[in-house]
């Protein structure tokens, strides 16, 4: 027996992190043909820019309530949109950057709604990872890069691999076990210096990292000394950047297993 789709669904795309100039082709046609857009006004300007692709729009930044725990606010958030797409509609979720970066919720959204038998999908958008590999230059696969969501890297036992980046999101409120701030703590940051001192010296120069919210606008990168981060300024959109303490070493044991010859240039390499 043919078992029939429901009407409605759902598209989480990416709208990029500088406004306008990183939307996709497709990001724009979904976002122009949806029957509701929901959206994040985490900017002034946002809004407008919507508006004028799709009128029919729903913000989800009055979700967030303050001194109220995060996981709250998502699960009105996914109620919201799920019950938007089974009540019929075509719905775009559209999400600062990419929308499954550090974005729980459309990744839920999308697995419930399948598991109802809705067409959901996610269509990238750029990240505010690309736009700091492109901003500072950094080839993540040249030396390696581990990156991690600030509190998560505190809360878990993780390695650290100091011959390569190691970037850290949401820096700011770094150790907010509650889910509930949206303000820098210096005492939790300084806990943070604390565990990054395991592997790396006092003076390790560090960058706080702030892509351009507008095109007008010039990313920060400042570079300061890592025991400098509590008194820095740390906003929401600041990504930590480390950059590696010292070159990566030269597996010698494995180019032996692989036959690497003396005179390949991975022999001549120090480590
Ligand atoms: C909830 S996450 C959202 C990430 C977003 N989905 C993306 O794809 O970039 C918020 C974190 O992303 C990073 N971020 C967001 N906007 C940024 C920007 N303009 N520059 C640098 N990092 C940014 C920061 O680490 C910030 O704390």
């Amino acid at each position: 027996m043919l078992v029939e789709q429901p009407r409605g669904s759902l598209m989480c795309l990416g709208l990029g992190i500088t406004l306008g100039s990183q939307l996709t082709i497709l990001a724009r046609e979904q976002l122009a043909v949806a029957d509701v857009v929901f959206f994040h006004s985490n900017s002034h300007y946002l809004a407008g820019f919507l508006q004028q692709i799709n009128p029919n729009l729903v913000d989800l930044q009055p979700f967030y309530q303050a001194g109220q725990s995060r996981l709250e606010s998502y699960q009105a958030m996914m109620d919201a949109v799920i019950a938007a797409v089974t009540t019929g509609n075509n719905v775009v979720w559209a999400c600062y950057g990419h929308p499954g970066i550090a974005s729980w919720p459309p990744h839920e959204a999308i697995r419930q709604l399948k598991a109802l038998g809705y067409q959901a999908q996610m269509a990238a958008g750029i990240g505010a990872d690309a736009c700091l590999y492109a901003d500072l230059g950094i080839d993540p696969m040249a030396e390696g890069c581990q990156q991690f969501e600030a509190s998560q890297f505190m809360f878990y036992q993780h390695t650290v691999d100091v011959s390569g980046y190691l970037l850290l999101w949401q820096v700011a409120i770094a150790g907010d076990f509650s889910l509930a701030r949206l303000e820098s703590d210096s005492r939790y940051i300084q806990i943070l210096v604390q565990h990054l001192q395991q592997w790396y010296p006092p003076d390790h120069q560090i960058i706080l990292y702030e892509a351009a919210d507008l095109p007008i606008w010039q990313h920060r990168a400042d570079t300061i000394a890592l025991t400098s981060l509590p008194q820095a300024t740390l906003n929401q959109i600041t990504t930590l950047v480390i950059p590696p303490l010292h070159a990566k070493k030269i597996n010698h044991n494995m180019l032996d297993q692989l036959g690497v010859p003396a005179d390949h240039p991975l022999r001549q390499k120090a480590g």
